[in-house]
């Protein structure tokens, strides 16, 4: 196939070049079993710092960037996957070591490949991605570590962002009563809709010595890190889990090991790039069936093509978007 097709490339070696929209043939793609025609990819954190060059992400260059995609197979070296079939891929690589979904291609190893769960389209699992994933997958940790429902609220860091809106939302749908923690004013409404049952303001988190706060919450999912995390620690009740996913407010953490002794509050790590196959591919089933989120036309704010990437990297950079940015190929 010498079909010349557009994706957005990344160039980027020790430091960020380039980055822009190229025409590539199948043969400049990264290898793989499996090709894909490419319906629809998503804005992650991730992607808008490796398409502006504001961190480094990727491990090889020049690379499509696109770390979600979702698509038709069009030929298959695998017996796992046959032409026709509606598949998706995120992390496990894509924009890292591997051309991603901002293309209107992709070759992928067929082991990457998740079969489209029945209960989701490339559309709606795109609404999903790799957000929507993570905030699942970061459930099942809370539900492997016992976390119950009379154990407290929950409190959801980041709300308005693609992994909160989604960890909002199916904790509510759960049962958990949730609190969602904000920088955004204008955004409650947003946040209601979702299920929030109160909303906090981020200047709530307070940098002091003291070791331990009164417990306040049950348990909860924090894409924040830095000071918002270490005061997390300090202010979940007895027993209660602490889901660390993002560090969107920073790296370094610093607690004492007081409330993991004299309360037994656990510290969970969630990565969704690294994910086990199977747990992947259970995830993702949960999401098309038990756990389908209810309010995907809410969470799916824009819907942007590859031109206009550029732009949505620096909106969701900015603090000026909520929600999910899908991409249509
Ligand atoms: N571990 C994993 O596998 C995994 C997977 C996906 C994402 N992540 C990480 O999880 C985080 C969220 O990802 P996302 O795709 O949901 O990003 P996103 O849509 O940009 O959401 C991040 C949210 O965090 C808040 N925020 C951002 N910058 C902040 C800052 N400097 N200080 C305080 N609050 C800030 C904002 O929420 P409010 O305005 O509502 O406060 C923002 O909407 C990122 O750090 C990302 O890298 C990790």
């Amino acid at each position: 196939m010498q079909e010349y097709f557009k994706a957005f490339r990344i160039h980027a070696d020790k430091e960020f070049k380039r980055a822009g929209i190229e025409s590539l043939t199948i043969n400049d793609l990264s290898p793989g079993e499996v090709v894909i025609k490419v319906e629809y990819s998503s804005v992650n954190y991730k992607d808008a710092l490796a398409g502006s060059g504001q961190g480094r992400i990727l491990r090889a260059s020049p690379l499509n960037g696109g770390i979600d995609l979702a698509g038709i197979v069009v030929s298959s070296d695998s017996d796992q996957f046959k032409a026709g079939q509606s598949v998706l891929v995120n992390g496990s690589g894509l924009s890292e070591v591997h051309d991603g979904g901002y293309s209107q291609y992709a070759r992928v190893p067929a082991d990457w490949i998740v079969p489209m769960p029945a209960g989701l389209t490339a559309k709606t699992s795109m609404v999903i991605g790799t957000a929507g994933f993570t905030a699942a997958l970061a459930i099942q940790r809370l539900q492997d570590n016992h976390q119950t429902s009379d154990q407290g609220p929950m409190l959801v860091t980041g709300a308005t962002g693609g992994v909160g809106s989604f960890a909002l939302q199916l904790l509510s749908q759960l049962g958990y009563e949730v609190v969602a923690m904000t920088r955004k004013k204008d955004q409650h409404d947003y946040l209601y809709s979702l299920g929030a049952n109160e909303i906090v303001n981020s200047d709530e988190v307070k940098i002091d010595d003291v070791s331990m706060h009164k417990g306040r919450w049950g348990g909860a999912i924090d894409n924040l890190g830095g000071e918002t995390l270490a005061w997390l620690t300090k202010s979940v009740k007895p027993w209660g889990n602490i889901i660390s996913i993002g560090m969107a407010g920073g790296v370094n953490v610093n607690t004492t090991a007081m409330p993991f002794i004299l309360r037994g509050v656990a510290l969970l790590g969630v990565t969704s790039a690294a994910c086990p196959q199977t747990l992947r591919e259970q995830v993702w089933r949960k999401l098309g069936d038990e756990l389908l989120p209810e309010k995907l036309d809410q969470v799916c704010t824009a819907e942007v093509n590859l031109e206009k990437l550029p732009e949505a990297f620096s909106n969701l950079l900015n603090g000026k978007i909520h929600g999910r940015q899908i991409v249509c190929l």
